[in-house]
């Protein structure tokens, strides 16, 4: 399969990538803006498979133009896409007195506009029956337990959330299937740093194996969904 995995270069984003790569019949595009640790995802990759195929993409999402940057670079390595994961993200833990104009700039830009920016522009290389898999929080799921100083990172992933069914509809007309995973605590550096010394019932790599199945097959069951997938909360 033909596969785009953004936020790349660290944690769930990371892992996932590598889960694919174990399989040679997989090509990854692995975007995020640190080169040298999109290389170095590569190069473990190689080591674990020598025959994978993952094509690192430097790429700061927010501020490019995806029809000029990275939409050339799809169509270099595909003949067409089964899979974007819309993984890139950013968490901002402030008090909502604490936080800037630029603030919500950054973290709507983040969570959100790049996920609209992505579908929109990379729509012409969608397969029939690929799938799209938006990851939200549990923080932006409707009725779960809430936490200051996430507020506007819950909000942007509620929107995200919302974004999912409206966009399932849409594209159900082309054969292309959106879901979205409103994960729980994973181990991570967003993690660690947003709850300094809470310890994660998960780490990458097992989410990652949750997220490579679901992205393969979850749209022969889901469309337009948004799933908890959560041992606990946060
Ligand atoms: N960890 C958890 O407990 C948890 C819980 C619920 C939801 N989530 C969600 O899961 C996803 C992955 O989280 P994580 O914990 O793995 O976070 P992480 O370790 O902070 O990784 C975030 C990734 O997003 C990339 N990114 C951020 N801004 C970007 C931009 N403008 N352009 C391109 N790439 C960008 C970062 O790469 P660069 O810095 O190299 O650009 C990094 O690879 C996020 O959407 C997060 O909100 C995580």
């Amino acid at each position: 399969m033909n596969i785009i995995v953004t936020g790349a270069s660290k944690g769930l984003g990371f892992a996932t990538v590598k889960a694919f790569a174990e399989d040679t019949d997989h090509q990854i595009i692995a975007v995020s803006r640190n080169r040298k640790l999109l290389d170095q995802l590569k190069n473990e990759c190689l080591e674990k498979n020598p025959q994978a195929k993952v094509f690192p993409l430097a790429l700061d999402l927010v501020s490019s133009d995806l029809l000029m940057e990275l939409l050339p670079f799809v169509r270099q390595h595909f003949q067409s896409l089964d899979i974007l994961i819309n993984n890139a993200g950013l968490l901002i833990n402030e008090p909502v007195t604490e936080l800037s104009d630029a603030d919500f700039d950054r973290i709507f830009d983040t969570n959100v506009k790049t996920v609209f920016k992505l579908v929109r522009d990379l729509k012409p290389v969608f397969s029939k029956g690929s799938h799209i898999v938006n990851i939200s929080s549990m923080g932006g799921f409707q009725g779960s337990v809430k936490f200051p100083g996430l507020s506007l990172y819950s909000a942007s992933k509620g929107a995200l959330a919302v974004f999912t069914e409206c966009l399932a509809e849409e594209l159900k007309a082309f054969g292309i299937s959106v879901n979205c995973l409103a994960i729980g605590a994973v181990q991570t550096e967003m993690l660690q740093e947003a709850f300094p010394g809470y310890k994660a019932p998960l780490n990458p790599d097992q989410m990652a194996g949750y997220l490579k199945e679901f992205a393969q097959t979850g749209h022969h069951y889901f469309n337009g969904k948004i799933l908890p997938v959560s041992l606990s909360t946060p």
